[in-house]
């Protein structure tokens, strides 16, 4: 699809912009297959591929559009190179958890380098650097410690004092032989592999329950679906019988996507400071070579800084250092961080050893999505995967990462309660300006409410149907966010991503 250069910079992934959309038809009546795959990201499309290389019928089922959700909204780096992690792995989970944790990243590049190989998918895989940089020396101990962790599990790691970056870095840990690619290039050409010869790609299907056993049952807006074995790959596991939303936490960030006037620098990086700033290229053969910056990271509702304050701090970096002609896209999603940092793939509770779950990449979905991908067929066809145990959701791992967590928790329930507390004691009014939006109180009630530029009013329950915090307005994106677990809503009230299954209900004024 070409790029319109008329209407920049595009509030739309470079993602989704650059590639047509898809028309999948929704379920009709209810189906059998082996495996009920649900969610259509990089996780759900990665599982289902390789379970019908292995033989198995797959159907995967999307509430909104494939690869549209956090995997069309991405960076896209492919690295094993996670920030900061090995070190902490070796010290918190020990040597054999760290080297499965490098070796399934590794292996899922390796993976969807031969899968667009072989199935000749053109979808801008490029072998490329990968840097973890830090522009104080505060960093450089542990820095240098990473390096030694990495190197110690056999990964190509190596300290460098220079990186092709404009400006100076104190230190940074260097990964060679990373991979950049188009998520929504490759997936979307998996997806087509996926669907036909009894296995399905459903879309606007969402799934609202699961009866496990022997077999298990779907439930779905439209129709049920028998399945020896069900995945939720639904980036939060909307079926929560083990408490996986109290064991995540949802973090928003921010990307441009920019030309400049000279040819972006080689590889990508990711800073060791807080929020941190990312950054990669883009390389296209028709030309339309591009450098992605964002960062800007921050819990989902958080009311200090705006989301077009956020926008512009992106921008005013990439301006600073890059010689930027203009922004061209513009886009913002959110992932979600375990406890310790490594994502749960697995069974998804004890209760069960039919139903899966792949989630909590952290922010490194790309390969972690790929790997869950591999590991969760691998567990279903032959029982076991060599990187099962330190991916297992049901791991205990206290350590230094559980004090942050837990702060990170209590948090969220101080949030709630103030949010509540403000709301019942504002006045009962409508006092909204033209594109403005607040949460107040009116009949008694927490009610969000938007006003258009036209002046029309949409006004919805504040109250987020997942657990009942109070939903807060996101004013560039025009979304009500839920700061407890990350629900997002439109305007009117409409999921567009969970844990809520419904929507807010609307409200009269
Ligand atoms: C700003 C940002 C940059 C990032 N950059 C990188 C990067 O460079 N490298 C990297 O490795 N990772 C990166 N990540 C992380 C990575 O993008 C994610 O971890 C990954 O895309 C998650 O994939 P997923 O398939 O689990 O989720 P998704 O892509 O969100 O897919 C889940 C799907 O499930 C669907 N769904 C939800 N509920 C239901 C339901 N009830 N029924 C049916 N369908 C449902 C959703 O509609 C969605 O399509 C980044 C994350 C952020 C926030
Ligand atoms: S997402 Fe859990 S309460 Fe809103």
């Amino acid at each position: 699809m070409s790029e319109d250069p008329a209407r920049y910079p595009r509030d739309e992934s470079l993602w989704l912009a650059t590639t047509p959309p898809t028309d999948y038809d929704p379920i009709e009546d209810g189906l059998t297959v082996d495996v009920a795959v649900i969610g259509g990201g990089i996780t759900g499309l990665s599982t289902a591929i390789n379970l019908i290389e292995a033989g198995r019928t797959v159907a995967v089922v999307e509430a909104d559009r494939i690869v549209s959700g956090v995997t069309g909204h991405t960076t896209a780096k492919l690295t094993s190179l996670h920030g900061l992690i090995y070190d902490e792995l070796l010290s918190e989970f020990g040597r054999s958890e760290a080297d499965q944790y490098a070796t399934a990243n590794e292996a899922a590049i390796d993976e969807v380098e031969s899968r667009a190989a072989s199935a000749d998918i053109d979808c801008e895989f490029e072998r490329t650097a990968a840097y973890t940089y830090s522009t104080s020396t505060d960093d450089l101990d542990t820095i240098r410690a990473e390096v030694r962790a990495a190197q110690s599990l056999g990964l190509p790691a190596s300290f460098v004092e220079s990186t092709p970056l404009p400006f100076d870095v104190e230190g940074a840990v260097k990964f060679e032989e990373q991979a950049a690619f188009h998520p929504r290039k490759y997936l979307l050409a998996v997806a087509e592999q996926v669907h036909g010869d009894g296995s399905y790609v459903f879309e606007e299907t969402q799934a609202q329950d699961v009866d496990p056993g022997s077999p298990c049952t779907v439930d779905t807006e439209r129709g049920s679906i028998t399945a020896d074995d069900v995945v939720i790959a639904t980036h939060f596991p909307f079926f929560d019988r083990a408490g996986y939303f109290s064991r995540m936490h949802p973090h928003m960030a921010y990307l441009l996507a920019v030309q400049l006037s000279e040819s972006p620098p080689e590889g990508m990086y990711y800073s060791t400071n807080t929020p941190a700033d990312t950054i990669r290229h883009r390389r296209t053969v028709d030309g339309q070579d591009m450098l992605l910056v964002g960062g800007q990271s921050h819990k989902p509702g958080e009311k200090d800084i705006s989301t077009k304050e956020r926008y512009r701090r992106c921008e005013a970096f990439a301006r600073e250092y890059f010689p930027v002609e203009s922004v061209e896209y513009r886009w913002s999603t959110m992932d979600y961080s375990t406890v310790d940092g490594v994502p749960f793939i697995g069974q998804i509770d004890p209760f069960t050893d039919s139903v899966y779950v792949g989630a909590g990449f952290s922010g490194w979905g790309m390969t972690g999505g790929t790997a869950a991908g591999m590991i969760i067929s691998d567990l279903i066809v032959d029982g076991s995967s060599p990187w099962a145990e330190v991916f297992d959701p049901q791991r205990l791992t206290p350590g230094a990462s559980t004090k942050e967590f837990v702060t990170e928790n209590a948090e969220v329930g101080v949030d709630f309660l103030k949010d509540w507390a403000a709301t019942v004691l504002s006045p009962d009014e409508v006092p909204v300006d033209l594109n403005e939006a607040s949460v107040t109180r009116h009949d008694g009630r927490p009610v969000g409410i938007f006003r258009d530029g036209d002046g029309s009013v949409h006004a919805v329950s504040a109250i987020c149907p997942h657990m009942g915090c109070l939903v807060r307005w996101n004013d560039a994106e025009r979304t009500w966010d839920c700061p407890c677990h990350g629900s997002r809503f439109d305007y009117d009230g409409d999921v567009i991503s969970g844990p809520a299954l419904d929507g807010l209900e609307s409200r009269e004024l």
